[in-house]
């Protein structure tokens, strides 16, 4: 297969092309290197992609030729966007507007303009849901999100799905529940607490802590992209949760990190921030029946590699 990687440089999509790249597959990955966060950490996650069977595109979604990008393209992995469910308020949201929303209608109209089926994976959030109806929540539950980066996942879904529903485009989109692991983005809470936990600095907790999450391994999202890329029957525009199956309350996350540090967490408690949902949680029937989808790594082990990787990385 040859494949396009957008966000290529980031966590989940540089994670994805490395696993594509081992399975012998060509990678072509397009990354603006935004600054969102230190672009030498992005610079370190290109580094691991060295392979002759990669090729990188430095360049705007909004401006590059599409088409030409798209040349022997089976599959588009589509994980750019510009992150972050707490930043996205403020003048910052024409940010998400323009990164999230007409970069992904761009995309499509280049996807449908070449003469042959391809597979589009969209990255899309558990943020669609905001404060769900109920849990697990299944994605035909109606999906209000509470931030606007939420708002902008969910509008960029709704475009894959009705560029499915127009051009017959088969698109795919999965639903991403807070993804950890080795490299994940240095704004997110395991990140960030493993990293003040190796370098017994301050964690910065939002709320109470009693917010409950279905925190997701990467090698379990990268194993439901690839199974998205490969399925032959699956309707255009399916809508699909990947989810780990932990639900597990931010405290409960703090208390594993102070055991496998070995020391006590100091902890900064600062007032919940808006556009943060109360709780996640996923069904993964439907998954499960498209693709043979099931999580496989547990909260504790996934937490337990994380841990890992920031000792190596901040130690
Ligand atoms: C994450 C990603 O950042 C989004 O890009 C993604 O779309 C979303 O998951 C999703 O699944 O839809 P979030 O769940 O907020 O968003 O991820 P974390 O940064 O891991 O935060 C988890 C919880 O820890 C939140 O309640 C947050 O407020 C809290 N937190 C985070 C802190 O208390 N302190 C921190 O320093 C960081």
């Amino acid at each position: 297969m040859k494949v396009l990687v957008t966000g290529v440089a980031g966590f989940v999509g540089s994670t994805l092309a490395r696993e594509m790249l081992n399975q012998g597959h060509e990678v072509v990955g397009i990354d603006m290197l935004t600054d969102y966060y230190d672009i030498e950490i992005k610079r370190a996650n290109l580094n691991r992609l060295q392979d002759r069977n990669f090729r990188l595109v430095q360049a705007d979604l909004l401006d590059e030729n599409l088409t030409a990008l798209l040349d022997g393209v089976n599959v588009v992995f589509h994980q750019a966007g510009q992150p972050g469910v707490r930043k996205s308020w403020g003048t910052d949201f024409d940010t998400y507007t323009r990164q999230n929303i007409n970069a992904t209608q761009r995309l499509l109209e280049a996807c449908v303009s070449v003469d042959r089926d391809i597979r589009v994976v969209y990255a899309s959030s558990s943020s669609v849901y905001g404060d769900a109806e109920r849990y697990p929540t299944t994605e035909s539950d109606r999906p209000q999100p509470v931030s606007p980066y939420g708002v902008t996942k969910l509008a960029a879904e709704h475009l894959c799905s009705l560029y499915a529903a127009n051009f017959g485009l088969s698109t795919v989109s999965l639903r991403y529940f807070t993804v950890y692991g080795p490299r994940q983005r240095p704004d997110m809470a395991f990140t960030r607490f493993l990293k003040a936990s190796v370098l017994d600095e301050v964690i910065t907790l939002y709320g109470t802590g009693d917010q409950i999450r279905d925190f997701t391994y990467v090698s379990d999202v990268v194993q439901a992209n690839i199974l998205a890329a490969q399925k032959d029957s699956i309707s255009p525009g399916t809508v699909l949760n990947v989810a780990g199956g932990s639900n597990i309350s931010v405290n409960e996350v703090l208390e594993a990190i102070a055991s496998l540090g070995g020391r006590p967490l100091r902890i900064d408690r600062q007032p919940s921030v808006k556009g943060d949902v109360f709780r996640t949680g996923g069904s993964t029937e439907a998954i499960e029946k498209h693709l043979g989808w099931q999580p496989t790594v547990s909260i504790y082990d996934g937490l337990a590699l994380h841990y890992e990787w920031a000792m190596e990385t901040f130690g």
